[in-house]
């Protein structure tokens, strides 16, 4: 495999101007929503995905905001969904009577979403809102799933880039594309 990533590349699907200018218009959305609420913000990054993301997102809210952060195991290193999931790194603090902002970087059947956010709501936050910046509605199978804030719908192919990995690895590319990458090279 070629070690400059830029070989792999297939297609850039959405490009880094498109990105920041989306998060900026999310991050203005969020703090007009939650500007006259009092209750604590806590937002939750689902590791590792929606690092870059987020990072990016909490500079565009104009709020007092903590982070915080859970990891779970749903996909693996492979492409397929299974139903269930286990948390390998859990909330440090509590939830309770916050306003809680989930960050994820993408939304494929939402299922794991789902599970997370009967989890979290088990902890007795004032509510819990979603935040994703890719959306493939085409693939949901969690119908009921609510996405409050979403930055860009995709269709049903694997992307990477942006936070999202190919094999854990390209999550450093500063934008969202299809990657070209022959196994055993
Ligand atoms: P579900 O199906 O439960 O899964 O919504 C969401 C998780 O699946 C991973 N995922 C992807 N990761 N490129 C990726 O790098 C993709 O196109 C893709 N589609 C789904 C991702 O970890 C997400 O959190
Ligand atoms: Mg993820």
């Amino acid at each position: 495999m070629a070690r400059n990533w830029e070989e792999n590349i297939k297609k850039v699907l959405i490009s880094r101007e498109d990105i920041q200018k989306r998060v900026k218009e999310l991050g203005e959305q969020i703090t007009n929503d939650l500007k006259n609420d009092d209750a604590p913000l806590v937002v939750i990054g689902i590791l590792k995905g929606s690092v870059i993301f987020m990072s990016d997102l909490v500079r565009e809210i104009k709020l007092p905001l903590t982070m915080d952060f859970m990891e779970v195991s749903s996909y693996g290193d492979g492409f397929e969904s299974t139903r269930d999931i286990k948390i390998i790194k859990d909330l440090e603090h509590s939830v309770r009577g916050k306003n809680v902002l989930v960050v994820e970087d993408i939304v494929d059947s939402g299922l794991t979403l789902k599970k997370i956010l009967q989890m979290i709501g088990k902890r007795g936050p004032k509510q819990v809102l979603l935040c994703t910046l890719l959306n493939k509605e085409v693939r949901r199978e969690a119908k009921d799933l609510e996405v409050q804030y979403k930055g860009f719908e995709i269709g049903d192919e694997f992307v990477s880039g942006y936070g999202l990995d190919y094999m854990q690895e390209y999550r450093n590319i500063p934008y969202v594309c299809t990657m070209d990458i022959k196994i055993n090279e």
